[in-house]
């Protein structure tokens, strides 16, 4: 390999030349002699040989000139380039060596000299070459399994997606057609009880009302009562006020198990709902705005020494994202309550130093949209966080359906293909964290 080589050998004296040639010759290289500087740079350039022999001493372009120029060319570059000078003194040396000489032979040269360089500047030049193509090689391989390990990747994802939404279809389907078919049911008469229980719960506050005017003491000052009592003993009317005050709380269970029982309802049918959901491009941070805005208020209203921190982090860049927005308005609105029932449950457990917040994020990646919903209240007990999203899963006895996680999951996961993730520290703090496709 290395006695096949092809070298060029340049100087402008044909003596010179002719000597070197035959010595190289014999070796069984292949040489080409080319008289000066310009035709050695042309020679290079048209075909670049293994070797070039280079005397310093010609006229323009001399050898530094010849050695720096095919050093700035890519494609010459590479090709090692001995001095041939009888210039030896350091300085000349170190000159060859600045210009990008790999060796220096001075003149009057000795054949053996001059062959062992050659050979040696040959064979390094051809391990240099053959480590770079293995580490081309190499590059390649690392490049061709990073592709296939992103291809296997990417599988997996869609695996886990698809099997995500077979595990929201298997749940619908066991809610089934018998959740819609007694929500349908219970839903008329339900209205009736509530409206009857509302109209008793009002009769019987006005009738007590009376009651107790007419048996206070200021009952004489006062105008006549307005209906006819029939009872003229005090102990009757005492009695007939408790028998009133208790249809009272009575009616006012109905009113409220009414309202309970018409809540499951509502989220069943939200659950079972078959029509398909309708997106549209919505401002994603005025939804989540308007979510926490109802929430706050109604809240506010139940309870008017409700007071949590609210801090929003709204990203500019979210911009307008195509979903249901009813739909995931309804799932915020979900998360946010828990939210505040964790906040108050803490609240109420240790309220001393403990600053209820919520903490509202959305920001903008490539691909998806986030929105975080942070709160530091009871948090979730590790043991039950794999059943939160379960239907009818609550740990709020009476308050609670269970229904709320469980509709939240399915409109973002099942509807929206995104992803809704959790993560809690117990008495630190709660975090839901959702992804929707941007
Ligand atoms: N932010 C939170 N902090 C602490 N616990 C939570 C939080 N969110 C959910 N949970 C737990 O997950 C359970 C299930 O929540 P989900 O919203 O499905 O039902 P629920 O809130 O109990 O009932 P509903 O939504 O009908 O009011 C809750 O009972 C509670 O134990
Ligand atoms: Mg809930």
């Amino acid at each position: 390999m290395v006695t096949s080589a092809d070298i060029l050998v340049v100087d402008d004296k044909p003596d010179n030349l002719r000597l070197l040639s035959s010595i190289l010759t014999n070796e069984g290289f292949k040489v080409r002699k080319v008289l000066n500087g310009q035709l050695a740079i042309d020679a290079a350039r048209i075909h670049p040989p293994d070797l070039i022999l280079l005397d310093i001493m010609m006229p323009q372009p001399d050898g530094y000139q010849v050695c720096q120029d095919l050093k700035a060319n890519p494609c010459t570059a590479d090709i090692p380039i001995i001095f041939l000078s009888a210039l030896d003194t350091v300085a000349d040396k170190v000159k060859a060596f600045t210009a990008g000489g790999v060796d220096f032979i001075s003149k009057p040269f000795q054949q053996e000299e001059v062959l062992a360089r050659v050979k040696t500047h040959l064979q390094i030049r051809q391990l240099t070459k053959a480590l770079q193509e293995q580490n081309q090689r190499l590059q390649a391989e690392i490049q061709q399994r990073r592709q296939v390990e992103a291809e296997l990747s990417q599988a997996l994802h869609e695996l886990q997606a698809t099997q995500e939404q077979i595990i929201v279809k298997e749940k619908l389907a066991s809610l089934g057609a018998l959740t819609a078919g007694i929500a349908h049911e219970l839903r008329n008469p339900l209205n009736f009880v509530m409206n009857y229980a509302e109209s008793s719960v009002e009769l019987a506050a006005e009738a007590l009302d009376e009651l107790t005017a007419a048996t206070s003491p200021l009952a004489e000052s006062a105008p006549a009562p307005a209906i006819e009592l029939p009872y003229s003993e005090p102990e009757r009317l005492a009695t007939l006020q408790e028998i009133l005050s208790d249809l009272r709380d009575n009616a006012t269970a109905i009113h409220q198990h009414g309202q309970r029982a018409e809540r499951i309802i509502r989220m069943m049918m939200q659950h079972t709902r078959t029509e398909p959901c309708e997106r549209k491009p919505t401002n994603l941070n005025e939804l989540v705005a308007e979510a926490l805005d109802l929430t706050y208020h109604s809240k506010r209203a139940q309870d008017s020494d409700f007071n949590v921190t609210i801090q929003t982090d709204y990203d500019p860049a979210v911009g307008m994202i195509s979903v249901s927005a009813s739909d995931l308005g309804r799932a915020l609105i979900n998360l946010i309550e828990n939210a505040y029932y964790a906040l108050q449950e803490k609240y109420h457990q240790s309220p001393v130093g403990f600053t209820p917040t919520l903490l509202i994020q959305t920001r903008r990646h490539p691909e998806t949209v986030e929105i975080r919903i942070r709160d530091n209240g009871i948090g979730i007990p590790p043991e039950i966080q794999t059943k939160i999203f379960d239907p009818f899963f609550t740990t709020k006895a009476a308050d609670g359906t269970g229904l709320g996680l469980s509709i939240t999951y399915d409109v973002i996961v099942g509807q929206h293909q995104g992803t809704l993730k959790v993560t809690s520290q117990p008495q630190v703090f709660t975090e839901f964290l959702i992804g929707l496709p941007a």
